[in-house]
């Protein structure tokens, strides 16, 4: 009896182990996957709120930060454990970094590696992927590569700039990407600025006519784009940058050119619906941006009505006040910064962030408001949902053919005494460093983030696209100067991104440029042969002294791969149509003169903002 009792209740007590073992394993079920518990009639509002309500603080701190992927030559970064262990709510590819093999099944398959990662943390979100696509998909070998803004802000045409951000997007979203930290959207001073062809020039009204479209293209297929360098980037005093130079150095800008130039420029890509906009590296009147508090909190956010994330830019945060790391992370986030780029110091700032709420230094409604927006937009882009993307279809005809007629529009014909249009039966001498190279014509982000001279990846040079486009003979060498009848010599810039681009003197073979440049073009002035210049540059380099001996002078810019828009229209099967971006100094003291200079007078330069001449003037 006593024996059948202690049966019974080891029987009763086992059948109660079991079902709290079958409670717990479905708990813990559950918690892998928290999304399931989010009744499906909610709204995004909803949704982020339920979040919210549910995250721990750590889980929100893992999603307010983007760190690098970690590679093996040189990228700490992050691993796919890493944004598992951390919750980490974003990864970037900076410039340069890239998978292999550098393909679209390479990036997708990395992508995926991430995604999956994300998907088995904790709070299980996704984590949204950003690159730098700045000038169509430029990590991604064989991606198809426009112009560069600069040569865009020429071209002035909305419908284009809409095709080229959807041609963009079409092509991230087939490896798994989802936010682009483009369209650069500022507007330029000083042309010795290492990145003016990543601007929309000098005039805040061209910048304002493309904004809309551009960012409207860059959100086609699920991909989030960021407006960026908020604010001033482009205006920044020479000298106060790295290196004594201007790259991330300080902008002085008055109140009224703040609100009537500056600012209205976010507010349009705001209408536009940008999903992202990133904080500029520069400082404004002396304050980092990344902990302005009043322009991105209070201007930004409240009173411009933004909705989407505040991005820092990478590694910004080391340059904001502060004694110690976590003292820097705590006034970024107090600045209204909602994610943090943090390549290499992503579990530091998952630490500050924590530690700076727990010792009361950042409040838990600017983690929510933070987390909130990142999640936002994630709903709103469907990373909740699986995913589903497109084929592979690189160096599609409708990419290319976009690419080619955004090169055409972009070229801006300065000078012509006669010497344009070339004819199909003509012999050409084809010749200077920007002449024949993918690389160069390409610039900096591409392939890698400074750029490199040499055939980097498909496409047609400015020489081959004469070759498919002519009956007459073409030469390459100076040896063969007497057989030709019109000389074509393409000067150039050297690729280069950031503060390697910045040129203290804006000389044709300065810091920026090639020795090349001047050796041809004094010994090709001494000719009498119609001289036709090209120049594949980002800068107005000044050219004043060497005028008078050049024939025809078109201005083309960063074209990309697609070089053969460039002899569509040296051969007028198209005339030009592009309108100087910015004033092109005559000399180097006029080097930060803008249109929108009180008193601008046009004579003053070699020449003004917004000319441009065609074959067909009338
Ligand atoms: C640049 C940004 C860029 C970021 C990520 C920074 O150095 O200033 O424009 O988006 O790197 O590559
Ligand atoms: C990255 C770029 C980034 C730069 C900032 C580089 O190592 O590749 O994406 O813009 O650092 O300094």
């Amino acid at each position: 009896m006593m024996k059948a009792r202690k049966i019974m209740r080891r029987l009763i007590l086992f059948s109660f182990l079991i079902v709290l073992i079958g409670t717990l394993i479905a708990c813990r079920q559950e918690q892998t996957d928290p999304r399931e518990s989010i009744p499906t009639e909610m709204t995004i509002d909803e949704r982020v709120a339920w979040w919210i309500d549910n995250l721990t603080i750590e889980e929100k701190a893992g999603q307010m930060i983007q760190a690098e992927r970690s590679t093996n030559n040189g990228i700490t970064g992050a691993t796919p454990q890493d944004v598992k262990n951390y919750n980490l709510g974003s990864v970037l590819n900076g410039g340069g970094n890239r998978p292999s093999p550098n393909n679209v099944t390479g990036w997708q398959t990395m992508a995926n590696i991430f995604r999956q990662a994300s998907l088995q943390s904790s709070s299980g979100i996704p984590i949204i992927y950003g690159v730098d696509a700045v000038h169509g998909h430029n990590n991604l070998l064989n991606a198809t590569i426009f112009p560069h803004n600069i040569g865009l802000a020429a071209a002035n045409n909305p419908d284009l700039m809409f095709a080229i951000g959807e041609a963009t997007a079409y092509e991230m979203a087939q490896t798994g990407m989802h936010l682009n930290f483009s369209p650069s959207i500022g507007i330029i001073q000083d042309k010795r600025w290492g990145r003016v062809y990543e601007t929309l020039g000098e005039d805040p009204s061209v910048a304002m006519n493309l904004i809309d479209p551009y960012v409207t293209g860059l959100q086609s297929y699920n991909m989030a784009a960021t407006a960026k360098h908020f604010i001033g980037d482009g205006y920044a005093t020479f000298g106060t940058g790295i290196d004594g130079m201007l790259d991330r150095g300080n902008a002085v800008i008055s109140q009224d050119d703040l609100y009537n130039f500056h600012l209205p420029k976010y507010e349009a890509a705001i209408q536009a619906g940008v999903k992202s906009i990133m904080i500029s590296y520069s400082s404004l009147n002396n304050v980092r941006m990344h902990q302005y508090r009043m322009i991105i909190q209070t201007t930004l956010k409240q009173e411009m009505g933004f909705k989407g994330f505040v991005i820092s830019d990478y590694e910004a945060t080391n340059d904001v006040a502060g004694s110690n790391f976590e003292q820097k992370i705590i006034t970024t986030v107090n600045a209204g910064i909602d994610m943090l780029m943090e390549p290499n110091r992503f579990a530091e700032t998952y630490h500050a962030i924590i530690a700076g709420y727990n010792k009361g230094f950042i409040s838990i409604d600017r983690i929510n408001d933070a987390v909130s927006r990142i999640l936002t937009v994630k709903y709103e882009i469907g990373l909740f949902d699986d995913l589903d993307l497109p084929s592979e279809d690189l160096r599609n005809e409708n990419s290319l053919s976009i690419a080619r007629q955004a090169v055409r529009e972009s070229l801006v014909l300065l000078k012509n005494d006669q010497a344009l249009p070339l004819q199909k039966s003509e012999n050409l001498l084809v010749i200077g460093p920007g002449s024949h190279d993918i690389g160069i014509q390409s610039g900096g982000w591409t392939i890698t983030w400074q750029g490199s001279p040499g055939k980097i990846t498909e496409g047609t040079t400015i020489l081959e696209g004469i070759q498919q486009q002519t009956t007459g003979q073409v030469y390459t060498s100076l040896a063969d100067l007497d057989k030709v009848d019109k000389v074509i010599l393409v000067l150039a810039e050297r690729p280069a991104a950031e503060w390697f681009g910045d040129s203290p003197d804006l000389s044709l073979n300065g810091r920026t440029a090639y020795q090349e440049n001047i050796d041809l073009l004094v010994a090709l002035s001494a000719i009498d042969k119609p001289l036709i210049v090209i120049m594949v540059t980002g800068k107005p380099l000044l050219l004043t002294d060497y005028i008078d001996h050049i024939d025809a002078l078109v201005m083309a810019f960063l074209p990309g791969t697609e070089g053969a828009g460039v002899a569509d229209v040296l051969f007028s099967d198209f005339d030009f149509k592009g309108k100087l971006p910015y004033t092109y100094p005559r000399f180097l003291s006029q080097a930060a003169d803008t249109m929108l200079k009180p008193n601008y007078n046009p004579d003053d330069y070699l020449y003004p903002f917004g000319y441009g001449l065609r074959y067909n003037n009338s």
